[in-house]
């Protein structure tokens, strides 16, 4: 598979696999089918409660703990200088790993109020991410759901600058001013939604979609993936069925011509999940202790 190299030379897969699990499904056995058919980049959260499936799958699989990127996030009630120390610990355990490949924290505005105290607890949590990278607990760190003037602020204060951002991000919501800012600064973007959980199909210019679907011999949805990865982005599928696991990797072999992305890239802003990181109340974790 066709990687992406971080300013560190940290080298990661252009297609993860994510690990939410709303419908809580069984997901050391998806997991482990998403190893063995070929997935190598792992997006997980102690928010979605699947870093224990993480390391039963890679166990399962039996792929080797250097071959594989595993990525998980601090969730706001992790955040501040000591609860993010401890919670790096927690996902490292959970996961039964000595080190992260990439811990993010989750959601810029712990709060979800528009005052600027968000501003102080990222970098209080910041200090302890970059605290983990200097004794050897995580080897990148980064944001979730961060937009410029979320990123400037760590950019403005932090040691170690941010080495990705991962952010909804597909056809139908391009976040052109994050990803510009995140090109400027060095910051891989990786996009979650890619896929749109289902709701793309009725959004303006599917049609179009559809016929260059056609015109490539490819799905929508390898459309959709193309596209993201075109652009330099990394992006992170989630599939139940086996047959989608494997479609969403074989994007390798065909081009989008330099039109054909123009007019994606230039699509109606009309499919986002509607959560602002902004104003948007993060959800409670339903088992903060586990
Ligand atoms: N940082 C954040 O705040 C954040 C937020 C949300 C998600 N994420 C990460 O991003 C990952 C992906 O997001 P997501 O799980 O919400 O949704 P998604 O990957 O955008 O979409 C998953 C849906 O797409 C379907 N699908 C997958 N491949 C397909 C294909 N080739 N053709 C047709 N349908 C296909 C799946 O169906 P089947 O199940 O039937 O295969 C499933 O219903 C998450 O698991 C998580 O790791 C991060």
């Amino acid at each position: 598979m066709q990687e992406f190299i971080l300013q560190s030379g940290l080298r990661i897969p252009a297609v993860g696999f994510g690990t939410y699990n709303p419908k809580k499904q069984d997901m050391t056995e998806l997991i482990t089918r998403a190893l063995r058919l070929g997935y190598r980049f792992l997006d997980t959260a102690s928010l979605y409660e699947t870093e224990r499936n993480v390391g039963e799958a890679i166990k399962k699989a039996g792929v080797a703990r250097k071959d594989i990127i595993i990525e998980s996030k601090l969730w706001y009630d992790e955040m501040g200088y000591q609860e993010a120390k401890a919670a790096i610990d927690r996902s490292l355990t959970r996961i039964g790993t000595d080190y992260l490949d990439i811990m993010l924290i989750h959601w810029p505005r712990a709060t979800g109020k528009f005052d600027e105290d968000w501003k102080s607890l990222d970098l209080e949590t910041w200090r302890a991410m970059e605290e983990a990278v200097k004794v050897g607990k995580v080897r990148e760190i980064g944001c979730s759901n961060f937009l410029p003037h979320h990123l400037e602020n760590l950019i403005l204060h932090a040691d170690i600058k941010p080495a990705v951002d991962q952010l909804e991000l597909h056809i139908g919501y391009t976040q052109e001013a994050a990803v510009e800012y995140c090109k400027q600064h060095g910051i891989q973007v990786i996009s979650w939604g890619c896929l749109g959980r289902g709701r793309m199909d009725q959004y303006v210019g599917s049609d179009y979609v559809k016929e260059l679907a056609v015109k490539y011999g490819k799905s929508e949805k390898q459309i959709f993936l193309r596209f993201l990865v075109q652009r330099n982005i990394i992006a992170i599928a989630k599939a139940t069925s086996e047959e989608h696991m494997r479609s969403n990797m074989e994007i390798f072999d065909f081009n989008l011509t330099e039109d054909e992305m123009w007019f994606l890239q230039c699509m109606p802003e009309t499919t986002w999940m509607g959560e602002h990181p902004d104003f948007a109340i993060p959800a409670k974790r339903s088992n903060p202790d586990q």
